[in-house]
């Protein structure tokens, strides 16, 4: 009787557990904001702006002292800082997200993190917090946060630091792991603090899954904050993959991807590097991300004081231009034709009905599509609004296979960097 009693007990325990579970957010519920979004910017902030030099990399690859790396430390003053000068550019570049290094490989980190590590509050001039403004300033725009973390610290004691030929210790897993529980107490720490969108993990090659314990660190975040969002630098625990710089000449096979790339050839602020690309070719990229399903991270690396160069702030306010006029065609949208069929990046709207031509400025007149086999009902001009003239060409009354759509752009209607034209299909 009393066991039957227990059995019944436990039953209706699970029961009760069962009903009351949080159901827990599949991947796609999670990524929605993310695949919409398309556009995001990066914000490579740090010590490193303060001489020009590359982040971190200057002393792991022995170009300068870690000593001497360190002294700029004394220079960093964020003394200019404008969270919401920040967020009024970002937003009028048309971005739908924006992250910051919270804290880069050099192991500086631009809040005060919990084991008294380094950090900008207490070892730089900066002495306050840069992370919560930048939070409250770009959330009020009603644009995504995401925090940029190193998970390798090179200037950490504890970290097993293998550069060049200075070991500072090699096989000593118990210093690793007081090592790692730093790591965590810094990772809970910015999600408690700050609770950002996404969290861009960075240099994850240092070591395997296992000896990060990636799996654990995914399982603590997502349980911590279940909206959260991680890219794939976790040693196969993200939700993203980050190809780096070289746009994919293909469709990635990864259902959801983004680009990161710098504007010239730096992550952070370098006063020497003038090679800025153009936001003419800026906005092709971004197209060609878009078409192939992925966003663009684009990178900007504000100066030591928080001011951002005109170069860089003029890129920005350019393809904002664009961006804003043509974001019908951007954001929620879906990945376009295949390769071949439109001379120009293409992409779908969610729910398939218009496709989106992107035309390169240099391009007018008759443009081909092939291989469309939906039939279009009319054609316009997107941010503009014009009718345009078309017709189907070639295709026969007893043949499955579609003839070629020619669509007609007056050059004189021609955007100055891209022109998008909606083709709405039946
Ligand atoms: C690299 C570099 C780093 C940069 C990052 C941005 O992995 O280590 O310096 O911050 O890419 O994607």
């Amino acid at each position: 009787m009393r066991k039957r009693l227990l059995g019944l007990i436990a039953l209706f325990y699970i029961i009760l557990n069962t009903t009351n579970a949080q159901p827990a957010r599949s991947d796609s519920a999670r990524m929605v904001w993310f695949d919409d979004a398309k556009f995001g910017i990066f914000i490579h902030w740090g010590i490193y702006s303060v001489k020009g030099v590359d982040e971190s990399w200057s002393f792991f690859n022995g170009y300068t002292s870690h000593d001497s790396y360190l002294e700029q430390l004394k220079g960093f003053t964020a003394s200019k800082y404008n969270p919401d000068s920040w967020a009024n550019l970002i937003a009028e570049s048309g971005a739908r997200y924006a992250v910051l290094t919270s804290k880069h490989h050099d192991g500086v980190a631009l809040w005060q993190v919990p084991d008294k590590g380094l950090n900008v509050v207490d070892n730089t001039p900066a002495g306050r917090n840069l992370i919560k403004p930048f939070v409250e300033a770009v959330r009020k725009k009603g644009i995504k946060v995401g925090l940029y973390y190193s998970l390798p610290d090179w200037s950490h004691p504890d970290y097993p630091l293998e550069a060049r030929d200075t070991y500072r210790y090699k096989n000593d897993s118990l210093r690793f792991k007081k090592f790692l529980s730093i790591q965590r107490g810094q990772l809970m720490d910015l999600l408690t603090q700050f609770n950002p969108d996404l969290l861009w993990f960075d240099g994850d090659w240092e070591h395997s899954a296992k000896e990060w314990d990636a799996s654990d660190i995914r399982k603590n975040l997502i349980e911590k904050s279940p909206n959260l969002i991680i890219n794939s630098r976790l040693q196969g625990y993200g939700d993203y993959a980050t190809p780096e710089q070289g746009l994919p000449v293909e469709k990635p096979k990864d259902r959801y991807w983004e680009l990161c790339l710098t504007m010239n050839n730096s992550w952070g602020y370098q006063p020497t590097d003038n090679k800025y690309k153009s936001a003419d070719q800026l906005i092709a990229i971004l197209a060609d991300c878009i078409s192939m399903g992925g966003n663009l991270l684009l990178d900007i690396g504000p100066k030591e004081d928080g001011t951002i160069v005109k170069e860089q702030a003029d890129i920005l306010k350019d393809m904002g231009r664009w961006v804003k006029k043509h974001q019908k065609a951007i954001f929620g949208s879906r990945a376009g034709l295949p390769a071949g069929r439109f001379d120009g990046p293409t992409t779908f709207s969610s729910d398939g009905k218009t496709l989106y031509l992107f035309v390169p400025n240099h391009a007018y007149g008759w443009l081909p599509i092939k291989g469309l086999n939906k039939k279009i009902t009319h054609v316009k001009l997107v941010g503009d609004g014009t009718n345009l003239d078309w017709y189907e060409s070639g295709r026969a009354w007893w043949s499955e296979t579609p003839g070629i759509y020619y669509i007609y752009l007056p050059e004189s209607l021609r955007d100055s960097s891209m022109s998008v034209i909606a083709v709405h299909l039946k």
